[in-house]
C-alpha cells in the first residue's frame, strides 16, 4: 500500500512539473532550471515503471505478501523433481518467470498430488503448477490459466510383456499416480478394481519392476525418465489420452489468474517457454 501511495505521490509531482506550477515565475525559468526539471521528469518516470510493476503486485492478493506460492508434486520429472534438496523442472522454471513478471517471489511447497487443488482451494498455495491436467472436474473446483504445455497419457510395461497396445489394458492390473487423470480414465475404462492407486509415479514404476502390476499409466515425459532409469520397461507405442496443461488458481482469486495469463502470454510470445521445454526436453 505504502508504495501505491509513493508511486501516486510521484505522478502528482511529474504532473506538476510538467504543467509548469503556476503562472508568474514561467519567464524567469532559466534553461538550466528547464534542464533540471527534465532530468528530474525522466527519473520519475523511470521510477515510475518500477513502481507501477511493484503496485501491481501490491495488489494482487497472494496467500502471504509478495510471495507466490506454488504447490506441486515433485515426484514427475522433467516436470518438478529434485536436484539435491532443490526442486526444479519445467514447472518451477515458469513459475520462477511468471512471478518474476509480477514482482513476486516463488515458493515451491511439495505434495501429495491429490492434495494440489483442494491446497489451492483452501488457500494454502497461490497456485497449483504440477504439470496439471485442465479436466471439466477440476474446472468445477479451481480456474486454470492458458495453457502452457501438452501431455499425453502413455503406458509402461515390463519389455518381455504380453501388453502390446492399449487394447491390452482389458484385464491387466493397473498402476497409477492417485488422483491423477491416468487414475481417473483408467478406473472408467478398465474398471476400479483393476486399478491400483500409488502416491507417486516412482512407487508405481517400483510396484511394476517388482512384478505386484502389469503396467503404468502416466504423462509421457516422466515415463521416458523412469524408462531411461530403470533397465528393463519400455513405452508402449500406442498413446492412450492427449492432454493440456496449465496453472490452477483460486476461483476467488480472478487477479491473480489474470496476472497469469498476461506474464504466460509475454513468456510464450520472447520464447522464454519454449526455451525451457526445449531444455528439458528432448526432440524426438
Ligand atoms: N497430468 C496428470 C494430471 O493432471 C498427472 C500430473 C501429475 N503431476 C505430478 N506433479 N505428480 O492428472
Amino acid at each position: 500500500m505504502k508504495k501505491i501511495i509513493a508511486f501516486m505521490t510521484a505522478a502528482v509531482m511529474t504532473a506538476g512539473l510538467l504543467s509548469g506550477c503556476g503562472s508568474s515565475s514561467a519567464e524567469a525559468t532559466t534553461a538550466a532550471e528547464t534542464t533540471a526539471a527534465a532530468t528530474t521528469a525522466a527519473e520519475t518516470e523511470a521510477a515510475a515503471e518500477t513502481e507501477a510493476a511493484a503496485a501491481e503486485a501490491a495488489q494482487l492478493k497472494t496467500v502471504t505478501d509478495g510471495i507466490l506460492t506454488m504447490g506441486t508434486n515433485a515426484a514427475f520429472p522433467p516436470y518438478e523433481y529434485y536436484d539435491g534438496d532443490k526442486i526444479v523442472g519445467i514447472d518451477a522454471e515458469v513459475a520462477e518467470a511468471v512471478a518474476e513478471k509480477l514482482g513476486l517471489k516463488l515458493e515451491i511447497v511439495d505434495m501429495d498430488f491429490s492434495s494440489i487443488i483442494t491446497s489451492v482451494q483452501t488457500g494454502k498455495v497461490d497456485i497449483g503448477v504440477a504439470g496439471m491436467t485442465v479436466t471439466e472436474e477440476r474446472l468445477q473446483n479451481v480456474n486454470f490459466s492458458d495453457t502452457y504445455s501438452t501431455g499425453v497419457q502413455v503406458v509402461i510395461v515390463p519389455e518381455d510383456s504380453q501388453i502390446t497396445d492399449v487394447d491390452g489394458l482389458s484385464g491387466a492390473l493397473i498402476g497409477v499416480q492417485e488422483g491423477t487423470t491416468g487414475h481417473i480414465y483408467c478406473s472408467d475404462d478398465y474398471g476400479e478394481e483393476n486399478v491400483i492407486a500409488y502416491t507417486n509415479g516412482a512407487t508405481a514404476v517400483q510396484a511394476l519392476l517388482n512384478g505386484k502390476i502389469d503396467c503404468v499409466v502416466i504423462d509421457k515425459q516422466p515415463a521416458l525418465k523412469f524408462v531411461e532409469a530403470n533397465p528393463g520397461l519400455k513405452i508402449l507405442e500406442t498413446a492412450y489420452v492427449e492432454e493440456d496443461y496449465a496453472i490452477a488458481v483460486s476461483k476467488d482469486n480472478e487477479a491473480l489468474l489474470a496476472a497469469i495469463n498476461g506474464a504466460l502470454k509475454e513468456l510464450t510470445e520472447d520464447g522464454t517457454v519454449q526455451k525451457v521445454l526445449d531444455t528439458y526436453i528432448k526432440a524426438e
